[in-house]
């Protein structure tokens, strides 16, 4: 049985941690979904992990639907979500509805992932929830706003951290399925985990959170360059660079075939 937005608030419950990690293509989501990760997200990371632009900025609705539909067909039982790229939905609900729905009936993803709180984003929320469309939120730092906020850490001060508090507590009431929460504090992130019902999905918020995400290229050693709070499991830059010096060579020295 393929993973559901509601299965994800029994694991809370359950005290039981929501594994996601990112994807931007089939392969690499078939084989997160056959090691069972519970939640894939087509992140507009790929913006920069796929596609070599500096930020999430630049990524389209349209060039996120392309990737959306290559990681759908890879995945058989993991929940998928597809991020709302920037001004796909600021505008306003209608326009959120319309980018959004492009995103489910084109690509066959379950749910979609939008930055931001109150108010506005909010009330997006729940115009999209109520149509339908589970929705995952994104509060603390959000990358689309990155030159408004840079990338450091968010919530330090007490009137931050109330921000943000609250602006979880106002997405949950909008019907948000579960909220990503991003480099903030481990107590900040504690306390919205404690005071709400859906699941909350860490990545720089500590050990705290009802799941952890983090950006797949960053967990495989695919990135140059990384957040202080990523972690890389395996070094595949290292692995892929030396087996084509060693193709190369053996190709040079005419011993392949
Ligand atoms: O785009 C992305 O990869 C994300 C995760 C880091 C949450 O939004
Ligand atoms: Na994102």
């Amino acid at each position: 049985m393929a993973v559901t937005t509601q299965q994800l608030i029994q694991y809370k419950q359950q005290g039981r941690s929501i594994v996601t990690l990112t994807a931007w293509d089939y392969a690499i989501a078939q084989l997160l979904d056959l090691a069972g990760v519970d939640m894939i997200l087509v992140g507009d990371s790929l913006a920069m992990v796929a596609l070599g632009y500096e930020t999430t900025l630049p990524i389209t609705l349209e060039e996120m639907i392309h990737h959306a539909k290559a990681v759908r067909r890879g995945v058989k039982q993991a929940l998928v979500v597809c991020d709302l790229p920037f001004l796909s939905y600021q505008e306003s609900p209608q326009q959120a509805m319309r980018s959004a729905g492009r995103i489910l009936k084109e690509t066959g993803v379950q749910a979609v992932k939008l930055e931001g709180g109150y108010p506005a984003i909010a009330q997006t929320v729940s115009y999209l929830v109520e149509a339908g469309i589970p929705v995952l939120g994104h509060v603390g730092l959000t990358p689309q706003s990155v030159h408004k906020l840079g990338y450091r850490k968010q919530g330090k001060t007490s009137e931050e951290g109330e921000r943000i508090f609250q602006e979880a507590i106002a997405l949950e009431a909008a019907g948000a399925f579960a909220i990503v929460l991003e480099h903030i504090p481990a107590e900040l992130a504690l306390r919205i985990t404690e005071k709400l019902s859906i699941p909350t999905i860490g990545i720089g918020a500590g050990v705290h959170c009802d799941g952890q995400v983090l950006v797949t290229a960053d967990m495989l050693g695919m990135t140059l360059k990384q957040p202080p709070f990523a972690k890389a499991y395996v070094n595949l830059q290292e692995i892929i660079t030396q087996a084509v010096q060693n193709y190369s060579n053996e190709v040079k020295e005419r011993k392949f075939p």
